[in-house]
């Protein structure tokens, strides 16, 4: 691989970078950045406030996502129909209250949080780019998760109970094994990208 320095170009689909294929934070980005161990952020007296707040709607999402594939395993095992009856309909809350507050995360990160930061720091702009490229990256993949969220069936109707209901089980595990795809997609993605956006940030938010 070759050596970039820093006036190059950023290219995101590079391996190093790309939210899918990188394994962590490359060095030449890591050397931008204001080095405070993890371990170190809590016991500034600059964490509370803003860079509290900030990890904890991370938190938020982090267990939202890491929640929703648990469910879909445990109702994938379920063999009685009243309750996935009374699951499924948490399972399609969930999602889309997942999908709903992760884009208006990310809207504010893009239109307030990262141009700020720019202005302040302009040593991240790379950093940001592979932010900024995370989120793109995001979008689809959360687009895809609405769509599996609003296939998934919710209102089981039928006149024939025994033939509804099987029916029904077959229906809800077609629509649990596309959701659950999409779910596990997307915790992996929160858990790269929301690690690494903390990295590049808080020690940042530290510095105010
Ligand atoms: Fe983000
Ligand atoms: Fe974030």
């Amino acid at each position: 691989m070759e050596e970039e320095t820093p006036t190059e170009a950023f290219t995101y689909d590079h391996p190093d970078n790309h939210v899918e294929q990188r394994e962590q934070i490359s060095s030449q980005l890591r050397a931008s950045l204001f080095e405070i161990p993890r371990a170190e952020w809590r016991a500034s007296p600059r964490f509370r406030g803003e860079a509290e707040f900030w990890m904890q709607i991370h938190e938020g999402l982090l267990k939202a996502s890491a929640t929703l594939p648990a469910w879909l395993k445990q109702f994938q095992e379920m063999d009685d129909m009243g309750t996935m009856r009374a699951l499924s309909p948490r399972i399609a809350r969930l999602g889309s209250d997942l999908v709903h507050h992760a884009h208006g995360h990310h809207h504010i990160e893009d239109h307030h949080f990262f141009p700020a930061f720019l202005r302040l720091f302009p040593q991240l702009d790379h950093a940001l780019e592979m932010l900024d490229g995370d989120h793109k990256v995001l979008a689809e993949v959360l687009d895809d998760l609405e769509a599996a969220v609003r296939e998934f069936p919710v209102a089981p109707e039928g006149t024939d109970k025994a033939q509804s209901d099987r029916a029904m089980r077959e229906a809800w595990l077609k629509g649990a094994e596309r959701l659950l795809s999409a779910a596990e997609r997307l915790d992996a993605l929160f858990i790269r990208h929301i690690g690494d956006e903390e990295e590049i940030c808080i020690p940042a938010m530290l510095q105010l």
